[in-house]
């Protein structure tokens, strides 16, 4: 029987087959022949005014068609009729929300990392509500369909990956695993399992190397929302594992940090009032951390904020420019050009942040240090990861020989510096960056690996 496995990644996802009687072999499955490499979808989702919902890269060459560059117009408008229920009375009150009226449709990214999320529970989409469950089983449907269409035949059994941690947060991490159970559940697809992804990557390549008995490798899986790492030792029967560990930062995160400490005072983060030398609240740059909560700008208090800022502070220049970012709707453009940057930064000493449209101007050198300077928390926190699931594992650092990174985050130079420095006796592989989640899957729902 073939066995498949679904790997929902933050950023892209992939499903890979095992087919026993076809030589044991283990393949990707072609999932968007929108992208530059049909085998690695996009994680997104766009639904359009006309309820018409379409993913992958499909899915971000329409929104960025349809809303890059737009008004966006907020009007406040009847949403429903509410009533509340006291213990003496009843009070029935309408209830309105500032939407924005312009909207050709709505993309969603990063949907994985909304589950540990708790106060997302729904969105209202052209007035239809959507469960932060649909939407990720939307996505998941759309995978199995491409999977049943790549293989000509219905997907009734699946093994599916999931982090590590979702959380730090104990009960967040629970509501997570609850919430990622329940998309699969609503996918209808008959028998879902569940496996770590760094567990995956290891099956995946243990099976590929075959490695000697008692190996003992680590697995540095580095992803746009989590860090997942394994230890395991190799046995005769495949692999034995000895922990797991994880964090909840990725490249989403790393995005937010160059944000943070180099793009946002383009934006007027920093500008005081000229009358009564006070800062423009920081509310207000606190939002920029992501293109979804610049969004979140785009409500008339908030922008009123930012239009009397470009009259009355000493950077007009700079506020006019995220009155462009806010009501034209470039976030997310200026999150794919930071984005842009930070993968360049892997492989040069200096990369440019570059955007120019309407009021913004921006044109920002960054070198690898800089770069390096802005994350060296989050590069710290990798690093005791590493020594935490090692010591977990009940290995010393010098026990590990071996460690296999994937996920795209694990190509930037301060983390693969960072687990060269934990684990000084081992030996660095990158192991199909995108992919190898997907076949370990594959691998491991057939026991093989
Ligand atoms: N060469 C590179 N250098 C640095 N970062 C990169 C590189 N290539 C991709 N990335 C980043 O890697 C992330 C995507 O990696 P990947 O597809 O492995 O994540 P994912 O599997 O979707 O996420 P997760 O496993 O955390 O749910 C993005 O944040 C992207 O910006
Ligand atoms: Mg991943």
């Amino acid at each position: 029987m073939l066995s498949i496995g679904i790997d929902f990644g933050t950023s892209n996802s992939s499903v890979a087959v095992y087919d026993p009687a076809a030589g044991g072999s283990v393949r990707l499955l072609p999932l968007d022949p929108h992208a530059a490499d049909a085998r690695v979808m996009r994680s997104l989702l766009y639904i359009s005014r006309d309820g018409e919902i379409v993913a992958g890269q499909r899915a971000l060459d329409l929104y960025t068609e349809q809303n890059t560059g737009r008004e966006v117009i907020m009007e406040r408008r009847y949403i429903a009729e509410l009533k509340m229920v006291f213990s003496d009375m009843t009070v029935v009150k309408d209830a309105y929300a500032m939407i924005d009226v312009n909207e050709p449709g709505r993309l969603f990214q990063s949907l994985k990392r909304f589950l540990a999320v708790t106060s997302f529970e729904k969105t209202t989409v052209f007035g239809t509500e959507y469960r932060l469950e649909e939407l990720v089983a939307t996505l998941a449907r759309h995978m199995v369909r491409a999977a049943e269409n790549a293989l000509g035949q219905k997907v009734t059994t699946l093994v599916v990956g999931r982090p590590v941690s979702f959380s730090e947060e104990p009960d967040k991490d629970e509501v997570a695993r609850t919430r990622l159970s329940e998309a699969w559940r609503l996918t209808g697809v008959e028998h879902v399992t569940f496996m770590e992804e760094p567990v995956a990557a290891a099956h995946h390549y243990a099976a590929e190397a075959g490695l000697a008995e008692d190996t003992r490798f680590l697995v540095f899986d580095f992803g746009g929302g989590t860090l997942d790492i394994t230890v395991a030792r190799a046995d005769a029967a495949g692999i034995a594992v000895l922990a797991t560990g994880g964090v909840p930062i990725g490249g989403d995160l790393l995005d937010s940090r160059i944000m943070e400490s180099r793009i946002a005072p383009l934006f007027g983060r920093g500008a005081r009032y000229l009358a009564q030398d006070l800062p423009v609240p920081a509310h207000i740059f606190a939002r920029l951390r992501s293109w979804q909560t610049i969004v979140e700008l785009n409500r008339p208090d908030r922008l009123e904020i930012i239009r009397d800022a470009v009259r009355l502070t000493d950077s007009p220049r700079q506020l006019a420019a995220l009155e462009s970012l806010v009501t034209r709707n470039r976030g997310l453009e200026l999150f794919r050009a930071i984005e842009r940057a930070k993968i360049a930064l892997s492989t040069d000493e200096a990369a440019e942040v570059r955007l120019r449209a309407d009021a913004i101007d921006i044109a920002e050198q960054l070198t690898r240090a800089e770069f390096e300077a802005a994350i060296s928390v989050q590069v710290n926190e990798a690093r005791q990861c590493v020594l935490d699931t090692v010591a977990r594992a009940g290995c010393a650092a010098s026990d590990i020989g071996l460690v296999i990174t994937t996920g795209g985050s694990s190509l930037i130079p301060a983390f693969r510096q960072a687990l060269r420095d934990a684990l000084p006796r081992a030996e660095l592989t990158a192991a199909g960056t995108f992919t190898s989640v997907a076949a370990g899957l594959a691998l491991a729902g057939a026991g093989e690996g």
